[in-house]
């Protein structure tokens, strides 16, 4: 039987690569791109070619459980969330709370509505733990919380900074960041600390979704947290 998945924030910097690999590993796969998507005319076209049915169900609870009635899926991803300067630019006032949490809140109740038993895969983000002061930990950490509490089969990806050249914003912040992290990455592989340096260091949408989607086909991968340096692929041990 051929598996299916249905990818929100197939838009994105992860989510595209996600779409192609899931697409390449012969998943009937949806991406779905919401109505007023400034990216849409970019990704429509080229998910289609690549073989992904598109979809444009508005962020909705009972139109999204129609969707998901419809559609099925086996595997669900969450890859949806904001920045602080797409927030700013964006006309609804969009916050952490309402997108990264509020969103993913209403994927969950879409689900039920629509009885469905997808494995839920979440990108969240490292560092996330209960108690964070910050509005985004907040978001993430509430939103991995009632994950846990649906009594679906989950699972949660923590990564460390998603950065690469091909991104299609300069995200100046992010590349500055990913930049410092390899560094540390760098100082702790010289003093043999290789685990802690995978964990650290940045990772491009290519090595995150290739993880993403092993994750998500893997026979006996629910229920599970898994961490930044567990989302990057084994470097050579002698490298
Ligand atoms: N970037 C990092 O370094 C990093 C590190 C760890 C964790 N993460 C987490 O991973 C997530 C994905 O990262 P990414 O770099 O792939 O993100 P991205 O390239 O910014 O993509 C975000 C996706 O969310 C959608 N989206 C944004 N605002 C929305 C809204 N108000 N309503 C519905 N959809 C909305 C976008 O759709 P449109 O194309 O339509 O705008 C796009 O598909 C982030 O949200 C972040 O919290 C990021």
């Amino acid at each position: 039987m051929t598996t299916s998945a249905f990818v929100t924030g197939a838009t994105g910097y992860t989510g595209r690569e996600v779409v192609r690999l899931l697409t390449e590993a012969g998943v009937e796969t949806t991406a779905h791109i919401r109505p007023n998507s400034s990216s849409a005319a970019t990704w429509e076209e080229q998910f289609r070619t690549q073989g992904a049915a598109v979809d444009r169900t508005p962020w909705e609870e009972e139109a999204m459980a129609d969707t998901l009635r419809r559609l099925a899926p086996d595997i669900l991803y969450y890859l949806v969330g904001i920045t602080a300067k797409g927030a700013r630019k964006a006309e609804d006032n969009p916050t952490y709370e309402s997108v990264d949490y509020g969103l993913f809140r209403l994927l969950l109740e879409a689900a039920s509505r629509a009885e469905i038993r997808p494995r839920v895969v979440y990108l969240s983000a490292m560092g996330v733990r209960e108690g964070a002061k910050t509005a985004y930990y907040r978001a993430r950490w509430n939103a991995e919380r009632d994950l846990k509490e649906s009594g679906l089969p989950f699972i949660i990806a923590r990564p460390a900074m998603i950065t690469g050249p091909d991104r299609d914003e300069t995200r100046v912040g992010e590349r500055l960041g990913g930049a410092l992290a390899d560094l540390t990455a760098t100082g702790l592989r010289l003093f043999g600390a290789r685990r802690l340096a995978d964990r650290y260091r940045s990772t491009d949408n290519t090595e995150l979704a290739t993880a993403l989607v092993d994750l998500g086909l893997a026979k006996d991968s629910d229920n599970q947290v898994v961490e930044a340096e567990d989302l990057k692929r084994k470097e050579n041990p002698s490298g």
